[in-house]
């Protein structure tokens, strides 16, 4: 039987970041389920597809194929075969993605994917839904979090190390606004599964989390 790991958290608390590292440590697979959504997004951009549209949002699904390979050891997502994980990268995308995911119809055309991958592999998968929906028997699920200015601060500092201009206010209103939109959807919201282990990381550096996480493996795996 496989070994899973859930992560859920909101945009922002480092969440990809530390899942990578984890899932190195460990020899893990690490499935990045943002990605997945994103590349939805991004198939709905290009066509101009109305979410709101059911009858529009099926027929636009039934023509996306989102499927996933590893370069070394990276996860890469293809759209109908081409590889899009550079270009689902834009905020733009992240927020077409906070939107059409409260569609079920969205959920749905990923659940069999997510839950393949678990089946097979020893994986980390990170994600919104992982511990409450997509894993609910994992072996260990964490409900990683920091506070909002913590995470905007992050990202800021993100785009600014690239050399894009940005505004700390409006990277915190959009955050803000992202949160909500995926906590309070009715379809698989944004929150923390009974039995997840909450850690908090504003106050941590990224190894210290990757630590705290491979304790709490070692934890269950004795268990
Ligand atoms: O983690 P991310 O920023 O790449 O995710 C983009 C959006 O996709 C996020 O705002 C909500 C949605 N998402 C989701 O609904 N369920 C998941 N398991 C992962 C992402």
């Amino acid at each position: 039987m496989s070994f899973n790991i859930a992560i859920d958290g909101p945009a922002g608390a480092g969440k990809s970041t530390i899942a990578k590292k984890v899932a190195e440590k460990l020899n893990f697979i690490y499935v990045d389920t943002g990605a997945m959504y994103r590349t939805i997004a991004l198939s709905l951009l290009r066509n101009k597809v109305d979410c709101k549209n059911e009858t529009e949002l099926s027929h636009a699904l039934d023509q996306v194929e989102v499927t996933i390979a590893y370069e070394d050891g990276n996860q890469q997502v293809f759209l109908n075969g081409e590889n899009v994980s550079n270009q689902i990268r834009t905020e733009e995308v992240g927020t077409m993605a906070s939107v059409s995911s409260a569609c079920p119809a969205v959920r749905a055309k990923l659940l069999n994917l997510q839950r393949t991958m678990a089946e097979k592999f020893d994986v980390l998968m990170d994600g919104r839904d992982i511990g409450t929906q997509i894993l609910p028997e994992a072996q260990l699920k964490v409900y990683l979090t920091a506070s909002t200015a913590a995470r905007a601060g992050r990202r800021y500092q993100e785009l600014k190390d690239k050399g894009q201009e940005c505004s700390l206010e409006e990277i915190e209103k959009d955050m803000k606004e992202r949160d909500y939109r995926d906590m309070h959807r009715e379809t698989a919201p944004l929150k923390q599964a009974g039995d997840a282990v909450l850690v908090d990381s504003s106050d941590m550096t990224i190894d210290q989390v990757v630590e705290k996480i491979i304790g709490l493996v070692q934890l269950r795996r004795e268990a």
